[in-house]
């Protein structure tokens, strides 16, 4: 089934998330097409069946073949907090519930922008502030997500690592709905980002807490136990006898 507007409208419970949606049947990126539209509404999306160039974090091509989900939503600072690492979080948080609400699988978030399902990595996260030229003030957060849903066979470098909705589960998810439920969750979540019911939401699905992770930092790596996530979305870590807070944009962890 096409991504189509028509179909992520009739899953829709928002008021301004997917208001305007623009479904593209290929682009380079849904989030640099975003940022070249003019005058952005709060909750404007846009879709692709795929992306030529696609992006991810520290700046990574993100593999973006047909039967995936590739979408981007600009968020207005009115309508949601600007701390990028919660921002980031929140989404990870709605992409679990979505994929929870469909299917009867068990996603988990690895800090900070990632989803796996069963130890692979299904989903990323990339959100990017877009400042007002002259005051500097923040214009709206891209929230973009691209999601592996139908079952591909995947390069051979990212075989091991990644996987598909459908190769994890029985039932044939609608993409439009999928997409429909993200911004249902995206739109409710965003307003209890500093609840303790939000912390606890992101926590219990959380991948790796009690667990030695590696951390990679600029300056290089190190060996860490993770701890717990603390209320701006950042990771806490023990380093021997030492606790510190990582937070995102500067580190990746491997567990
Ligand atoms: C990552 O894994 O590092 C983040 C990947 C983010 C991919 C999504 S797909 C939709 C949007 N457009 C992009 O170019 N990137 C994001």
């Amino acid at each position: 089934m096409h991504i189509d507007s028509d179909l992520i409208k009739k899953h829709l419970e928002t008021k301004a998330f997917g208001k305007k949606i623009i479904c593209l049947e290929s682009v380079g990126s849904t989030n640099t097409y975003l940022k070249s539209l003019k005058n952005i509404e709060n909750g404007t999306l846009v879709t692709a069946a795929y992306q030529t160039e696609g992006r991810g974090r520290r700046g990574h091509s993100f593999w973006s073949p047909q039967g995936g989900i590739y979408m981007s939503l600009a968020c207005v600072p009115s309508a949601c907090s600007f701390n990028a690492g919660l921002i980031t979080t929140c989404a990870a948080l709605s992409v679990c519930k979505a994929i929870e609400k469909l299917t009867d699988l068990k996603p988990k978030i690895k800090w900070i922008n990632d989803i796996f399902l069963n130890g692979k990595k299904v989903c990323g996260i990339l959100c990017e502030t877009v400042f007002t030229p002259n005051t500097g003030e923040i214009d709206y957060v891209v929230i973009g997500i691209g999601v592996n849903v139908a079952a591909t066979v995947f390069p051979d470098e990212l075989k091991p690592i990644a996987t598909a909705i459908l190769n994890e589960c029985e039932k044939d998810i609608s993409k439009n709905e999928l997409i429909a439920e993200i911004l249902n969750s995206l739109e409710k979540d965003i307003q209890y980002i500093y609840s303790a019911e939000f912390l606890n939401d992101v926590r219990t699905r959380s991948l790796g807490l009690g667990r030695e992770i590696t951390v990679t930092t600029q300056n290089g790596r190190f060996l860490a136990k993770a701890v717990d996530i603390d209320s701006s979305g950042g990771l806490i870590v023990k380093v021997g006898e030492n606790t510190q807070t990582l937070s995102s944009g500067i580190v990746s962890i491997e567990i």
